[in-house]
């Protein structure tokens, strides 16, 4: 590897999401990547290359609409506390920085406050941190009031240690840009002050909305169509996909969904049934701990879905990386393979981008695609968007298991909660006022019946799948 790597700006199209404020001037924008030659025993040394993570970072911040005028990687022989890069490469930087009138400096890794704010100073320019980064684009991605709430806290809480002449949170609007412009220095014991404030106006706030929200959610899943999940690694192509699904699936009328927020459609799959299909935020590597509470807001709709799909860059060469990582986060939200076979869940590889490999690389795709929960597409092209509807159709109606249920006839609200969520195939009405009931249920449904409704759950039975007659 050369002394510093320079890798021009991707220029990646980006799919819009969400309405925020575009700032009318893109800020110009560096990205560094400091690359430890060698680390601290124990941290082990990270297995992508510094030219993938320079990349990654360049489209996080081109994602948030920053415009990239340049980027590099920094090898470091060992970090420095005051600035992390040595004096000499800082003072190498400041040059170049100035030529290319750089307003904001992203480095791709933590910074201390105190580093942080010697490089604004050594360079006369706003500096960002990989965390700080992070938050932006939650911010700006965070679809539920609840995730804007998570991540302006999480925001304000790293902020509160940051406080530089130019980098304060007071200044953003939602949807803006909390490192573009700021006050002066004397300002900042009372936007201390005013931050303190903010967060616990912030943690009031959350509760009201956590509120609101579980009755939002318990409204939900009172709702007859599973939820569909999109997870993946940030640039995998999620919002290219559910894009593409929502064409191709005929939209479900949205009325019942004015609740949902944009990244949620209602859509009928090629036999007739409907589901919710939710994006969500692109996973990211290092995802700092501190941001996981604000992720999960982000995430809630996964935890509940009944088919969770995993997109996956597969024309990535970090593509078996990037699973892991997506499988990482996955697993601190409590689903992993295991807790998903047990709680009738099934996590689908959907290797996208098909189009983007040559023939050896689509034949090594296809061949993995040929693996149960598997399916090669292009979101891009459509390429094997049908055979992933027919594979969700498939699970969902596999997945539907015959029970009998015996209850009494006055049971109105749990009868008309089987007719919403389930398939009641058969029903007799005894003369002893008990109406027996032959139903197709997924093992989800059947478990938020029997939370919902814990007497009659204890008359459950097993029916003879074969007595079970056709969907009506
Ligand atoms: P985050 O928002 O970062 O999580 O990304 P995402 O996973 O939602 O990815 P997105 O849909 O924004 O796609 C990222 C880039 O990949 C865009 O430039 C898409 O046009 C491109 N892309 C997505 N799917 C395909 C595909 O099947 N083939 C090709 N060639 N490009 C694709």
């Amino acid at each position: 590897m050369n002394d510093e790597t320079e890798i021009g700006h991707s220029g990646r199209k980006r799919v819009e999401r969400g309405s925020g404020n575009k700032p009318k001037e893109p800020t110009r924008t560096f990205v560094l990547v400091p690359w430890l030659k060698s680390r601290p025993k124990g941290e082990g040394k990270s297995p992508r290359s510094p030219e993938s993570r320079l990349d990654e970072a360049v489209g996080l911040a081109a994602a948030i609409a920053l415009d990239v005028v340049g980027s590099a990687v920094i090898p470091l022989a060992t970090p420095r506390p005051a600035t992390l890069f040595g004096q000499g490469k800082v003072e190498e930087l400041k040059g170049q920085l100035a030529e290319l009138r750089v307003e904001l400096v992203v480095v791709d890794g933590p910074l201390g406050p105190g580093q942080q704010r010697n490089l604004e100073k050594a360079w006369n320019l706003k500096v960002l941190d990989r965390t700080g980064l992070i938050l932006e684009i939650f911010g700006e991605r965070a679809g539920t009031r609840e995730g804007t709430l998570q991540v302006e806290l999480a925001h304000l809480n790293y902020q509160k240690t940051r406080l530089v002449r130019s980098w304060t949170h007071l200044e953003r609007q939602r949807g803006g840009f909390g490192f573009l412009g700021g006050p002066g220095e004397t300002q900042i014991e009372a936007d201390r002050r005013l931050i303190q404030e903010r967060i616990a106006k912030l943690e009031h706030q959350l509760e009201t909305v956590k509120r609101t929200r579980e009755l939002h959610r318990k409204k939900r899943r009172e709702a007859p169509y599973p939820v569909v999940a999109l997870v993946g690694y940030t640039n995998a192509g999620k919002s290219t996909l559910f894009n593409r699904l929502t064409e191709a699936g005929v939209f479900a009328e949205n009325l019942l969904f004015a609740t949902l927020d944009p990244t949620m459609r209602a859509l009928v799959l090629p036999s007739g049934r409907k589901i919710i299909l939710s994006d969500t935020v692109g996973f990211i590597s290092e995802l700092p701990t501190h941001l996981v509470a604000a992720f999960r807001a982000t995430l809630e709709e996964v935890l509940e879905a009944e088919v969770i799909l995993h997109v996956r860059d597969a024309a990535h060469e970090e593509t078996a990386l990037q699973k892991k990582d997506v499988e990482q986060v996955l697993a601190s939200l409590g689903v992993t393979k295991e807790s998903a076979t047990a709680g009738g869940q099934h996590i689908v590889d959907v290797l996208n981008k098909i189009d983007l490999l040559d023939e050896e690389g689509a034949a090594a795709v296809n061949a993995a695609s040929r693996e149960p929960l598997s399916v090669a597409v292009s979101a891009l092209t459509g390429q094997g968007v049908d055979d992933l509807l027919k594979l969700i159709d498939s699970l969902i109606v596999d997945d539907e298991r015959g029970v009998t249920l015996d209850i009494p006839a006055g049971e109105g609200e749990a009868m008309a909660w089987l007719h919403a969520n389930a398939h009641v195939r058969k029903r007799e009405d005894g003369e002893d006022g008990i109406v027996h009931l032959e139903i197709g249920m997924t093992p989800m449904m059947t478990g938020r019946f029997e939370k919902r409704f814990p007497a009659l759950a204890r008359r459950l039975g097993e029916a003879a799948i074969d007595k079970i007659e056709a969907v009506e």
